[in-house]
Protein backbone atom coordinates (compact mmCIF):
# COMPACT_ATOMS: atom_id res chain seq x y z
CA UNK A 1 0.00 0.00 0.00
CA UNK A 2 3.07 2.62 0.79
CA UNK A 3 3.37 2.89 -3.01
CA UNK A 4 0.05 4.48 -2.94
CA UNK A 5 1.10 7.81 -0.91
CA UNK A 6 2.67 9.64 -3.18
CA UNK A 7 -0.35 8.85 -5.54
CA UNK A 8 -2.58 9.39 -2.70
CA UNK A 9 -0.85 13.35 -2.57
CA UNK A 10 -0.92 14.13 -5.25
CA UNK A 11 -4.55 14.07 -5.60
CA UNK A 12 -4.88 15.32 -2.32
CA UNK A 13 -2.65 18.31 -3.98
CA UNK A 14 -4.83 18.53 -7.00
CA UNK A 15 -8.17 18.82 -5.16
CA UNK A 16 -6.93 21.38 -2.72
CA UNK A 17 -4.68 23.56 -4.81
CA UNK A 18 -7.93 23.83 -7.43
CA UNK A 19 -9.68 24.62 -3.71
CA UNK A 20 -7.29 27.02 -2.65
CA UNK A 21 -7.67 28.69 -5.93
CA UNK A 22 -11.53 29.18 -6.18
CA UNK A 23 -11.68 30.20 -2.61
CA UNK A 24 -8.71 32.89 -3.23
CA UNK A 25 -10.31 34.35 -6.08
CA UNK A 26 -13.52 35.11 -4.22
CA UNK A 27 -11.84 36.04 -1.78
CA UNK A 28 -9.60 38.31 -3.51
CA UNK A 29 -12.51 39.52 -6.15
CA UNK A 30 -14.68 40.41 -3.09
CA UNK A 31 -11.49 42.68 -1.57
CA UNK A 32 -10.86 44.34 -5.18
CA UNK A 33 -14.96 44.93 -5.50
CA UNK A 34 -15.21 46.48 -1.92
CA UNK A 35 -12.40 48.24 -2.33
CA UNK A 36 -13.21 49.72 -5.47
CA UNK A 37 -16.41 50.19 -4.20
CA UNK A 38 -15.22 52.53 -1.33
CA UNK A 39 -13.30 54.87 -3.29
CA UNK A 40 -15.63 54.84 -6.20
CA UNK A 41 -18.58 55.84 -4.38
CA UNK A 42 -19.66 59.82 -3.77
CA UNK A 43 -21.73 61.35 -1.45
CA UNK A 44 -24.86 62.39 -1.71
CA UNK A 45 -26.17 65.99 -2.56
CA UNK A 46 -26.29 67.77 0.82
CA UNK A 47 -29.41 67.88 2.39
CA UNK A 48 -31.02 65.03 0.50
CA UNK A 49 -33.47 62.25 1.34
CA UNK A 50 -29.75 60.14 1.11
CA UNK A 51 -27.88 62.63 3.51
CA UNK A 52 -31.07 62.41 6.11
CA UNK A 53 -30.66 58.89 6.25
CA UNK A 54 -26.82 58.88 6.62
CA UNK A 55 -25.68 57.54 3.88
CA UNK A 56 -22.32 58.48 3.23
CA UNK A 57 -21.57 57.85 -0.59
CA UNK A 58 -23.79 55.91 -3.55
CA UNK A 59 -22.38 54.77 -6.64
CA UNK A 60 -24.42 53.70 -9.59
CA UNK A 61 -23.95 50.38 -11.63
CA UNK A 62 -24.80 48.34 -14.59
CA UNK A 63 -23.88 44.09 -14.46
CA UNK A 64 -25.60 41.52 -15.90
CA UNK A 65 -28.47 43.08 -16.76
CA UNK A 66 -29.66 44.84 -14.20
CA UNK A 67 -28.97 48.12 -11.95
CA UNK A 68 -27.08 48.43 -8.97
CA UNK A 69 -27.15 51.21 -6.22
CA UNK A 70 -25.16 50.17 -3.79
CA UNK A 71 -25.22 52.66 -0.40
CA UNK A 72 -22.56 53.21 1.93
CA UNK A 73 -23.73 54.39 5.73
CA UNK A 74 -21.09 55.86 8.18
CA UNK A 75 -21.05 54.56 10.90
CA UNK A 76 -23.84 52.33 10.44
CA UNK A 77 -27.73 52.43 9.38
CA UNK A 78 -30.10 53.33 11.97
CA UNK A 79 -31.74 50.58 12.30
CA UNK A 80 -30.04 47.06 11.43
CA UNK A 81 -31.12 44.83 8.56
CA UNK A 82 -33.25 41.58 8.92
CA UNK A 83 -30.91 40.05 6.76
CA UNK A 84 -26.85 41.09 7.02
CA UNK A 85 -24.20 39.73 4.49
CA UNK A 86 -20.81 38.80 5.92
CA UNK A 87 -18.14 38.29 4.13
CA UNK A 88 -15.52 35.86 5.94
CA UNK A 89 -15.43 32.71 4.78
CA UNK A 90 -13.92 32.84 1.27
CA UNK A 91 -10.18 34.26 3.74
CA UNK A 92 -10.56 31.36 6.41
CA UNK A 93 -10.88 28.88 3.05
CA UNK A 94 -8.15 30.39 1.56
CA UNK A 95 -5.95 30.14 4.35
CA UNK A 96 -6.93 26.68 5.38
CA UNK A 97 -6.59 25.19 2.02
CA UNK A 98 -3.32 27.12 1.52
CA UNK A 99 -1.52 25.74 4.37
CA UNK A 100 -2.66 22.42 3.59
CA UNK A 101 -1.44 22.62 0.20
CA UNK A 102 1.92 24.20 1.76
CA UNK A 103 1.73 20.92 4.06
CA UNK A 104 1.44 18.68 1.22
CA UNK A 105 3.73 20.22 -1.67
CA UNK A 106 6.49 21.84 0.93
CA UNK A 107 6.65 19.84 4.73
CA UNK A 108 5.47 16.23 3.29
CA UNK A 109 8.56 16.65 0.73
CA UNK A 110 10.87 18.63 2.75
CA UNK A 111 13.95 17.52 1.72
CA UNK A 112 13.13 17.63 -2.28
CA UNK A 113 10.72 20.86 -1.88
CA UNK A 114 12.35 23.08 1.36
CA UNK A 115 16.18 21.90 1.61
CA UNK A 116 19.12 22.54 -0.42
CA UNK A 117 22.14 21.71 0.92
CA UNK A 118 24.05 24.19 -1.26
CA UNK A 119 22.39 26.99 1.16
CA UNK A 120 22.60 24.74 4.35
CA UNK A 121 21.85 21.29 5.41
CA UNK A 122 18.62 21.18 7.23
CA UNK A 123 17.29 18.49 8.74
CA UNK A 124 12.93 17.97 7.61
CA UNK A 125 12.24 19.25 10.60
CA UNK A 126 14.33 22.15 10.67
CA UNK A 127 12.94 23.18 7.81
CA UNK A 128 9.41 22.69 8.58
CA UNK A 129 10.25 24.55 11.84
CA UNK A 130 11.15 27.52 10.30
CA UNK A 131 8.81 27.92 8.06
CA UNK A 132 6.32 27.12 10.35
CA UNK A 133 8.19 29.86 12.64
CA UNK A 134 8.16 32.60 10.11
CA UNK A 135 4.13 32.33 9.80
CA UNK A 136 3.59 32.82 13.64
CA UNK A 137 6.47 35.46 13.82
CA UNK A 138 5.48 37.16 10.66
CA UNK A 139 2.07 38.11 11.97
CA UNK A 140 3.01 38.94 15.41
CA UNK A 141 5.80 41.98 14.14
CA UNK A 142 2.59 42.74 11.37
CA UNK A 143 0.20 43.29 14.20
CA UNK A 144 2.60 45.05 16.71
CA UNK A 145 3.66 47.31 14.15
CA UNK A 146 -0.09 48.12 13.23
CA UNK A 147 -0.91 48.93 17.17
CA UNK A 148 2.25 51.01 17.68
CA UNK A 149 2.60 54.63 17.14
CA UNK A 150 3.67 53.46 13.67
CA UNK A 151 -0.05 52.42 13.09
CA UNK A 152 -1.35 55.69 12.85
CA UNK A 153 1.17 57.03 9.75
CA UNK A 154 0.03 55.04 6.65
CA UNK A 155 2.71 55.51 4.37
CA UNK A 156 5.80 54.60 6.93
CA UNK A 157 3.80 51.46 8.25
CA UNK A 158 3.92 50.68 4.71
CA UNK A 159 7.52 51.35 4.04
CA UNK A 160 8.61 49.51 7.59
CA UNK A 161 6.29 46.84 6.36
CA UNK A 162 8.05 46.36 2.78
CA UNK A 163 11.35 46.36 5.03
CA UNK A 164 10.64 43.78 7.09
CA UNK A 165 8.96 41.54 4.30
CA UNK A 166 12.45 41.78 2.48
CA UNK A 167 14.39 41.24 5.25
CA UNK A 168 12.29 38.09 6.20
CA UNK A 169 12.86 37.23 2.43
CA UNK A 170 16.58 37.48 3.05
CA UNK A 171 16.93 35.28 6.16
CA UNK A 172 14.43 32.67 4.89
CA UNK A 173 16.73 32.38 1.79
CA UNK A 174 20.33 31.79 4.47
CA UNK A 175 18.22 28.31 5.42
CA UNK A 176 15.83 27.27 2.57
CA UNK A 177 15.94 26.62 -1.12
CA UNK A 178 14.48 29.61 -2.83
CA UNK A 179 11.40 28.36 -3.95
CA UNK A 180 10.56 27.25 -0.26
CA UNK A 181 11.42 30.83 0.70
CA UNK A 182 9.40 32.75 -1.27
CA UNK A 183 6.41 30.26 -0.66
CA UNK A 184 6.74 31.26 2.38
CA UNK A 185 7.27 35.06 2.68
CA UNK A 186 3.63 34.19 0.57
CA UNK A 187 2.73 32.39 3.56
CA UNK A 188 3.05 35.06 5.89
CA UNK A 189 1.57 37.67 3.79
CA UNK A 190 -1.04 35.41 3.52
CA UNK A 191 -1.37 35.05 7.29
CA UNK A 192 -1.05 38.84 7.73
CA UNK A 193 -4.16 39.10 5.05
CA UNK A 194 -6.39 36.39 7.36
CA UNK A 195 -5.31 37.49 10.58
CA UNK A 196 -6.64 40.85 9.66
CA UNK A 197 -10.05 39.43 8.84
CA UNK A 198 -10.00 36.62 12.30
CA UNK A 199 -8.54 39.01 14.62
CA UNK A 200 -9.33 42.81 13.53
CA UNK A 201 -12.24 42.92 10.85
CA UNK A 202 -14.98 40.65 11.74
CA UNK A 203 -14.54 41.02 15.63
CA UNK A 204 -14.75 45.38 14.75
CA UNK A 205 -18.04 44.34 12.81
CA UNK A 206 -19.40 42.24 15.92
CA UNK A 207 -19.29 45.33 17.72
CA UNK A 208 -20.90 47.68 15.44
CA UNK A 209 -23.32 44.83 15.36
CA UNK A 210 -23.87 44.56 19.14
CA UNK A 211 -23.60 47.92 19.95
CA UNK A 212 -26.39 48.64 17.45
CA UNK A 213 -28.81 45.74 19.09
CA UNK A 214 -28.02 47.14 22.38
CA UNK A 215 -29.87 50.43 21.06
CA UNK A 216 -26.55 52.33 21.69
CA UNK A 217 -24.79 54.25 19.17
CA UNK A 218 -21.55 52.12 17.61
CA UNK A 219 -18.28 53.44 18.01
CA UNK A 220 -17.00 54.66 14.80
CA UNK A 221 -12.74 53.64 16.09
CA UNK A 222 -14.06 49.47 14.91
CA UNK A 223 -14.74 50.28 11.48
CA UNK A 224 -11.85 52.76 11.02
CA UNK A 225 -9.52 49.99 12.74
CA UNK A 226 -11.06 47.77 10.30
CA UNK A 227 -11.16 49.76 7.30
CA UNK A 228 -7.07 50.64 7.77
CA UNK A 229 -6.96 46.42 7.96
CA UNK A 230 -8.62 45.63 4.55
CA UNK A 231 -6.66 48.31 2.91
CA UNK A 232 -3.39 46.81 3.91
CA UNK A 233 -4.88 43.55 2.77
CA UNK A 234 -5.79 45.13 -1.14
CA UNK A 235 -2.09 46.18 -1.15
CA UNK A 236 -0.84 42.63 -0.31
CA UNK A 237 -2.65 40.92 -2.77
CA UNK A 238 -0.34 41.48 -5.63
CA UNK A 239 2.88 40.95 -4.13
CA UNK A 240 0.98 37.17 -2.89
CA UNK A 241 -0.69 36.67 -5.87
CA UNK A 242 3.00 36.91 -7.63
CA UNK A 243 4.34 34.86 -4.90
CA UNK A 244 1.96 31.58 -5.75
CA UNK A 245 2.97 31.46 -9.02
CA UNK A 246 6.66 32.39 -8.65
CA UNK A 247 7.83 28.69 -8.25
CA UNK A 248 7.22 28.42 -12.42
CA UNK A 249 10.23 31.03 -12.72
CA UNK A 250 13.57 29.62 -11.50
CA UNK A 251 14.93 32.79 -12.88
CA UNK A 252 14.00 34.53 -9.84
CA UNK A 253 14.08 32.39 -6.88
CA UNK A 254 17.30 31.05 -8.14
CA UNK A 255 19.00 33.90 -8.08
CA UNK A 256 21.68 34.41 -6.03
CA UNK A 257 20.01 37.48 -4.53
CA UNK A 258 16.79 36.09 -5.04
CA UNK A 259 15.37 37.84 -1.97
CA UNK A 260 16.19 41.17 -3.59
CA UNK A 261 14.08 40.16 -6.76
CA UNK A 262 11.05 39.75 -4.71
CA UNK A 263 11.44 43.25 -3.15
CA UNK A 264 11.76 44.30 -6.72
CA UNK A 265 8.56 42.64 -7.58
CA UNK A 266 6.65 43.16 -4.62
CA UNK A 267 7.66 47.04 -5.16
CA UNK A 268 6.15 46.77 -8.55
CA UNK A 269 2.84 44.84 -7.64
CA UNK A 270 2.46 47.22 -4.73
CA UNK A 271 2.81 50.29 -7.15
CA UNK A 272 0.09 48.97 -9.85
CA UNK A 273 -2.28 48.58 -6.87
CA UNK A 274 -1.44 52.18 -5.71
CA UNK A 275 -2.53 52.97 -9.52
CA UNK A 276 -5.66 51.59 -9.29
CA UNK A 277 -6.75 52.88 -6.15
CA UNK A 278 -6.17 56.26 -6.80
CA UNK A 279 -7.90 55.86 -10.26
CA UNK A 280 -11.39 54.59 -8.38
CA UNK A 281 -10.72 57.63 -6.18
CA UNK A 282 -10.74 59.79 -9.85
CA UNK A 283 -7.57 60.22 -9.83
CA UNK A 284 -5.20 59.65 -12.80
CA UNK A 285 -1.68 59.08 -11.68
CA UNK A 286 0.41 57.89 -14.26
CA UNK A 287 3.69 57.91 -12.64
CA UNK A 288 3.24 54.77 -10.25
CA UNK A 289 2.31 52.16 -13.15
CA UNK A 290 5.67 53.56 -14.93
CA UNK A 291 7.53 53.06 -11.88
CA UNK A 292 6.55 49.76 -11.50
CA UNK A 293 6.59 48.44 -15.18
CA UNK A 294 10.67 50.57 -14.98
CA UNK A 295 11.22 47.88 -12.04
CA UNK A 296 10.08 45.29 -13.78
CA UNK A 297 11.60 45.88 -17.16
CA UNK A 298 15.26 46.97 -15.03
CA UNK A 299 14.88 43.77 -13.54
CA UNK A 300 14.30 41.66 -16.67
CA UNK A 301 17.05 43.56 -18.24
CA UNK A 302 19.32 42.44 -15.07
CA UNK A 303 17.98 39.25 -15.08
CA UNK A 304 18.94 38.20 -18.56
CA UNK A 305 21.52 35.16 -18.85
CA UNK A 306 24.84 35.54 -20.26
CA UNK A 307 25.59 34.62 -23.97
CA UNK A 308 26.17 30.85 -23.85
CA UNK A 309 30.54 30.14 -24.88
CA UNK A 310 30.93 28.93 -28.33
CA UNK A 311 30.89 25.31 -27.87
CA UNK A 312 33.74 23.03 -29.53
CA UNK A 313 33.27 21.22 -32.45
CA UNK A 314 32.72 17.63 -31.28
CA UNK A 315 30.92 14.02 -32.67
CA UNK A 316 27.11 14.56 -32.50
CA UNK A 317 26.51 10.93 -31.56
CA UNK A 318 29.23 10.84 -29.15
CA UNK A 319 27.97 14.11 -27.73
CA UNK A 320 24.44 12.83 -27.35
CA UNK A 321 25.41 9.39 -25.75
CA UNK A 322 26.92 11.66 -22.95
CA UNK A 323 24.17 13.61 -22.22
CA UNK A 324 21.54 10.07 -22.58
CA UNK A 325 23.84 9.20 -19.70
CA UNK A 326 23.72 12.26 -17.43
CA UNK A 327 19.93 12.57 -17.92
CA UNK A 328 20.02 8.99 -16.73
CA UNK A 329 22.02 9.64 -13.81
CA UNK A 330 21.10 12.98 -12.49
CA UNK A 331 17.09 13.62 -14.42
CA UNK A 332 15.34 9.98 -14.63
CA UNK A 333 14.94 9.01 -10.63
CA UNK A 334 11.93 12.11 -10.96
CA UNK A 335 11.59 12.44 -14.88
CA UNK A 336 10.40 9.45 -15.65
CA UNK A 337 6.74 7.59 -16.05
CA UNK A 338 7.20 5.78 -12.65
CA UNK A 339 10.17 7.96 -10.75
CA UNK A 340 12.15 5.68 -8.66
CA UNK A 341 12.42 9.32 -5.74
CA UNK A 342 10.63 8.66 -3.61
CA UNK A 343 7.53 10.92 -3.36
CA UNK A 344 7.06 11.52 -6.82
CA UNK A 345 3.85 10.03 -8.16
CA UNK A 346 4.27 10.50 -11.75
CA UNK A 347 7.15 12.87 -14.11
CA UNK A 348 7.09 16.24 -12.21
CA UNK A 349 5.80 19.03 -14.94
CA UNK A 350 4.71 16.21 -16.88
CA UNK A 351 8.51 15.94 -17.66
CA UNK A 352 9.80 12.53 -19.29
CA UNK A 353 14.05 12.30 -20.07
CA UNK A 354 14.24 8.87 -19.88
CA UNK A 355 14.31 8.57 -23.99
CA UNK A 356 16.17 9.68 -26.63
CA UNK A 357 13.27 11.27 -28.63
CA UNK A 358 11.79 12.82 -25.15
CA UNK A 359 15.23 14.73 -24.34
CA UNK A 360 15.54 15.82 -27.84
CA UNK A 361 11.93 17.73 -27.68
CA UNK A 362 13.14 19.03 -24.60
CA UNK A 363 16.27 19.98 -25.35
CA UNK A 364 15.34 23.76 -24.30
CA UNK A 365 13.47 23.23 -21.23
CA UNK A 366 16.76 20.96 -20.29
CA UNK A 367 19.00 23.99 -21.22
CA UNK A 368 17.53 26.46 -19.53
CA UNK A 369 16.39 24.71 -16.16
CA UNK A 370 19.84 22.55 -15.92
CA UNK A 371 22.25 25.20 -17.28
CA UNK A 372 20.94 28.62 -17.37
CA UNK A 373 18.92 28.74 -13.99
CA UNK A 374 20.63 25.57 -12.12
CA UNK A 375 17.25 24.48 -11.18
CA UNK A 376 17.61 21.04 -11.97
CA UNK A 377 18.20 18.69 -10.29
CA UNK A 378 15.77 19.55 -8.05
CA UNK A 379 18.07 20.98 -5.01
CA UNK A 380 20.62 19.20 -6.84
CA UNK A 381 19.70 15.72 -4.95
CA UNK A 382 21.24 14.02 -7.26
CA UNK A 383 23.72 15.99 -7.24
CA UNK A 384 25.24 17.21 -11.32
CA UNK A 385 28.19 18.24 -11.10
CA UNK A 386 29.29 21.67 -13.19
CA UNK A 387 31.34 19.48 -15.88
CA UNK A 388 28.23 17.66 -16.68
CA UNK A 389 26.04 21.06 -17.12
CA UNK A 390 28.82 21.88 -19.20
CA UNK A 391 28.22 18.97 -21.60
CA UNK A 392 24.33 19.43 -21.47
CA UNK A 393 25.31 23.57 -22.59
CA UNK A 394 27.99 22.41 -25.36
CA UNK A 395 25.14 19.91 -26.66
CA UNK A 396 22.54 22.36 -26.37
CA UNK A 397 23.98 25.60 -28.00
CA UNK A 398 25.47 23.65 -31.16
CA UNK A 399 22.34 22.43 -31.62
CA UNK A 400 21.00 19.85 -29.73
CA UNK A 401 21.68 17.22 -32.37
C1 LIG B 1 14.35 15.22 -7.21
C2 LIG B 1 13.51 15.22 -8.34
C3 LIG B 1 13.99 15.88 -9.61
C4 LIG B 1 15.16 15.67 -10.29
C5 LIG B 1 16.30 14.73 -9.93
C6 LIG B 1 15.09 16.49 -11.47
N1 LIG B 1 13.93 17.19 -11.49
FE1 LIG B 1 13.24 18.41 -12.97
N2 LIG B 1 11.57 18.77 -11.94
C7 LIG B 1 11.29 18.30 -10.67
C8 LIG B 1 10.07 18.91 -10.19
C9 LIG B 1 9.40 18.67 -8.86
C10 LIG B 1 9.63 19.77 -11.23
C11 LIG B 1 8.39 20.64 -11.22
C12 LIG B 1 8.81 21.98 -10.78
C13 LIG B 1 7.66 22.92 -10.68
O1 LIG B 1 6.58 22.51 -10.35
O2 LIG B 1 7.93 24.09 -10.92
C14 LIG B 1 10.59 19.65 -12.29
C15 LIG B 1 10.49 20.35 -13.49
C16 LIG B 1 11.38 20.24 -14.52
C17 LIG B 1 11.24 20.86 -15.80
C18 LIG B 1 10.07 21.73 -16.23
C19 LIG B 1 10.26 23.11 -15.72
C20 LIG B 1 9.27 24.06 -16.30
O3 LIG B 1 8.62 24.71 -15.49
O4 LIG B 1 9.19 24.16 -17.51
C21 LIG B 1 12.34 20.56 -16.53
C22 LIG B 1 12.65 20.99 -17.94
C23 LIG B 1 13.18 19.73 -15.69
N3 LIG B 1 12.58 19.55 -14.48
C24 LIG B 1 14.41 19.22 -16.09
C25 LIG B 1 15.21 18.44 -15.29
C26 LIG B 1 16.52 18.00 -15.68
C27 LIG B 1 17.19 18.30 -17.00
C28 LIG B 1 17.00 17.25 -14.65
C29 LIG B 1 18.34 16.56 -14.56
C30 LIG B 1 19.48 17.37 -14.83
C31 LIG B 1 15.98 17.23 -13.62
N4 LIG B 1 14.93 18.00 -14.03
C32 LIG B 1 16.10 16.56 -12.41
C33 LIG B 1 12.01 17.36 -9.98
C34 LIG B 1 13.24 16.85 -10.37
Amino acid sequence: MDYLIPYGLEWANLLVRWLHLITGIAWIGASFYFVWLDNSIRPPAPGSELARKGVSGELWAVHGGGFYNPQKYLVAPAALPKELHWFKWEAYTTWLSGISLLTIVYWCNAQAMMVDKAVYDLTSWQAIGIGFGSLVLGWTVYDLLCRSPLGKHDGALGLVMFGFLTGSAWLLSQFLSGRAAYIHVGAMIGTMMVGNVLMLIIPGQRKLVAAMLAGQAPDPIHGIKAKQRSVHNNYFTLPVLFIMISNHYAMTYRHAQAWAVLAVIMAAGVLIRHFFNLRHKGRLAWQYPLAGAALLLGLAVYLAPPAPAKAAVVDPVQQFAQVEQIMRQRCVSCHAEHPSQPGFAQAPAGVVLSDATSIRQNAPRIYQQAVQLKAMPLANLTQMSEAERAIVAAWFTSGAR
